[in-house]
């Protein structure tokens, strides 16, 4: 058995495994970074995470949630409180904000188009550009209405009309307002935790859909992308798509566990990077089994841009499976992985294939006793600092979060805020651990006042 399991693994094919890269950090001063004032620093949210099932109340995720372990309310009450968000913005000083629209509020029922909603978003774009701040807008950010739910969202490849058709309007009407469009958030996770762990809705776990979904993820993007471009106003929209590198080692140095994360990257990683690489969807379900390989050369010329967003560095211990997995020496967050800043580097490393600018669009720390975030800003910013001197092209940052929010599967536990959410009275404090960052963001643009001397 174990044998037959041993082949199996390997037939999936096995190259050599990168190695764990591990800075010295008793020699580093982390601090000691420059960054040139048109760098974006930024902060981000989505819709749902910051306004809840209240506010987004025809959505898959509240009708998830209706059986769900956690629920989320009116979590921030974002929708209620837009200006406060504003305010929130400005006090740190930084100068672009991603969120994302709600199609669930934009489109409750099919075709039952809400105007007042697209106005809403408009007004809070103008208030954001009044504010200097530039917007990047996420149109996916795992959340859609129920009906297109119930239509089986993008398991079917004709249901990316829906989504193709509802991008398009809002474009249309916001892009004057809009820095950066970001099609599509983390079609991997989505996927992953949707369709694999089933934790997400719709709660499936099935490889071969997995790969369905993913696909179909993907075409939707480029459907979107080659007709906005068609448009008058499309020299005037970037587009780019949201990939999170889940970064996966092996915990010994064990031929199982590398062929192991060599398997895991392919399907969550490389599956999504090879599509807008190479021009090629390949995916591969089981041992022998699922395998499938599409052409999609058009793909190739549909990013203006990457978003990537990293967190997780995760080791695969196949003695003792479990969902946490720490070297000896490791920083835990809150969430099952560890601080690994060299995991970001690494990260920039593997998407600069793409070769279009990257902007981190996530990075944050799950803190709620708010004593490590100041070492996670310090020594993610610092990776970054020294992946733009290495040469590259990044140029952007968003913190995830601006404020704490709903944590999907993990509910309100994980606190990843700059600003910490008292979920009673709606008071937003912003943490002792994120004066750090606040500090950075008005070195970078102090500077700028100044460089005409
Ligand atoms: C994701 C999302 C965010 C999360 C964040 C922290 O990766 O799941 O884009 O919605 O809240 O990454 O886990």
């Amino acid at each position: 058995m174990f044998s037959w399991f041993l082949c199996c693994l390997l037939s999936f094919g096995f190259s050599a495994h990168a190695l764990e890269l591990r800075w010295d950090w008793s020699t580093i001063n982390p601090t000691q970074v420059h960054f040139s004032s048109d760098f974006l620093w930024g902060a981000a949210v989505s819709e749902y995470q910051v306004s809840g099932a209240h506010h987004c109340d025809h959505s898959n995720w509240a009708l998830w949630e209706s059986k769900a372990a956690h629920q989320s309310g009116k979590a921030c009450d974002h929708w209620a409180t837009m200006d406060e968000t504003i305010e929130a913005l400005k006090k740190i000083g930084v100068k672009a904000f991603r969120f994302s629209v709600e199609w669930s509020m934009l489109e409750p029922h099919e075709g039952d188009w809400r105007d007042d909603v697209l106005q809403k978003y408009y007004d809070f774009l103008q208030k954001l550009n009044n504010a200097g701040i530039k917007a990047f807008v996420t149109l996916h950010h795992f959340t859609h209405p129920e009906w297109f739910e119930r239509k089986k969202a993008f398991e079917k490849a004709e249901n990316n009309r829906y989504f193709v058709n509802f991008a398009k309007k809002v474009i249309k009407k916001l892009h004057p307002l809009v820095h950066k469009w970001c099609t599509i958030n983390e079609p991997g996770i989505y996927v992953f935790q949707g369709y694999v762990r089933g934790v997400f809705p719709p709660g499936k776990t099935n490889l071969f859909l997995a790969g369905t979904v993913l696909e179909n993820l993907l075409k939707a993007h480029v459907q979107l992308y080659l007709e906005i471009k068609k448009l008058e106003i499309g020299k005037h929209v970037e587009l780019g798509i949201v990939h999170n590198i889940l970064q996966f080692d092996a915990y010994h140095d064990n031929i199982i566990e590398k062929a192991l994360c060599d398997r895991l990257n392919a399907i969550i990683n490389d599956a999504v990077i090879g599509f807008f690489e190479k021009g090629v969807f390949e995916w591969r379900a089981l041992p022998g089994m699922g395998y499938k390989k599409h052409s999609y050369p058009a793909a190739q010329h549909t990013l203006d841009f990457i978003g990537l967003n990293y967190y997780a560095h995760v080791l695969i211990n196949w003695k003792h499976p479990s969902r946490e997995s720490y070297r000896k020496d490791d920083i835990k967050t809150d969430m099952p992985y560890a601080l690994y800043a060299e995991g970001l580097y690494r990260a920039i490393q593997t998407i600069s294939v793409l070769k279009v600018p990257i902007y981190i669009t996530e990075n944050g720390i799950a803190d709620a006793q708010d004593d490590r975030r100041e070492l996670w800003i310090q020594r993610y910013t610092y990776a970054l600092h020294k992946a733009i001197q290495d040469g590259y092209d990044v140029r952007g940052f968003f913190y995830w979060s601006l404020m704490d929010n709903f944590e999907w599967d993990e509910g309100y536990r994980m606190r990843f805020g700059l600003y910490e959410v008292d979920f009673q009275t709606g008071k937003k404090t912003l943490r002792q651990g994120s004066h750090y960052f606040v500090n950075l963001v008005a070195q970078t643009y102090k500077k700028s006042l100044f460089s005409w001397w």
